[in-house]
């Protein structure tokens, strides 16, 4: 990517530094949905996502290991971001995935170097669209910011409501 970061294919290895960043990168996120949603419902639809990162991650890599990216550190091969995508070539759409920065190194246009990776990618595999979701609440601007920065220019908002039984 430069003299600094470089981009490379995640191996199965990486898997618990990458479930690291996944917990540092979105406590900011889970605590506004704790906030919002009450511990009762955050705990039945949010605690097991971030307490079983690593299994997710492992399991994300093993289906598709071709699209999972990691960034490292080139001076001592820190892991500090990594992002997933899959290619659809029958609906000629190419989605990015879950990504995160760890939170020290955000602000540098890791994210943006790492969604060009990405969408190269799928303009080399001759898709015609790219998608990516994220939410509206303040805690996911950076990610609404960061998609806009990289062409991300059509949205299309939905709501998630839920009541308690
Ligand atoms: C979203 C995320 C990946 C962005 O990573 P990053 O490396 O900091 O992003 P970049 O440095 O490439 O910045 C891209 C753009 O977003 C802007 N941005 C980044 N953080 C921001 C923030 N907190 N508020 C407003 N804008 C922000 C940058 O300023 C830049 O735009 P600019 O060049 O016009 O100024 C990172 O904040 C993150 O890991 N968040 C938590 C997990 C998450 O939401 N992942 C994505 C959804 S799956």
């Amino acid at each position: 990517m430069n003299d600094k970061y470089a981009l490379r294919l995640a191996c199965e290895d990486d898997m618990d530094a990458v479930a690291k960043i996944v917990h540092r990168a979105w406590e900011p996120v889970l605590a506004h949905h704790k906030q919002n949603m009450g511990l009762d419902l955050f705990d039945a639809t949010y605690s097991r996502w971030s307490q079983a990162a690593g299994n997710r991650m492992r399991s994300l890599f093993s289906r598709n290991p071709n699209c999972f990216s990691v960034v490292e550190l080139c001076k001592s091969g820190e892991l500090v971001a990594f992002v997933t995508y899959q290619i659809d070539h029958d609906g000629s759409m190419g989605t990015l995935g879950l990504n995160a920065v760890a939170p020290q190194f955000q602000g540098q246009g890791i994210a943006s170097m790492m969604y060009q990776f990405v969408l190269d990618q799928f303009r080399q595999a001759g898709l015609k669209f790219a998608r990516v979701r994220t939410g509206m609440n303040d805690t996911q601007t950076s990610a609404r910011r960061a998609y806009e920065k990289a062409g991300f220019d059509i949205a299309q908002c939905e709501v998630r409501y839920y009541m308690t039984l």
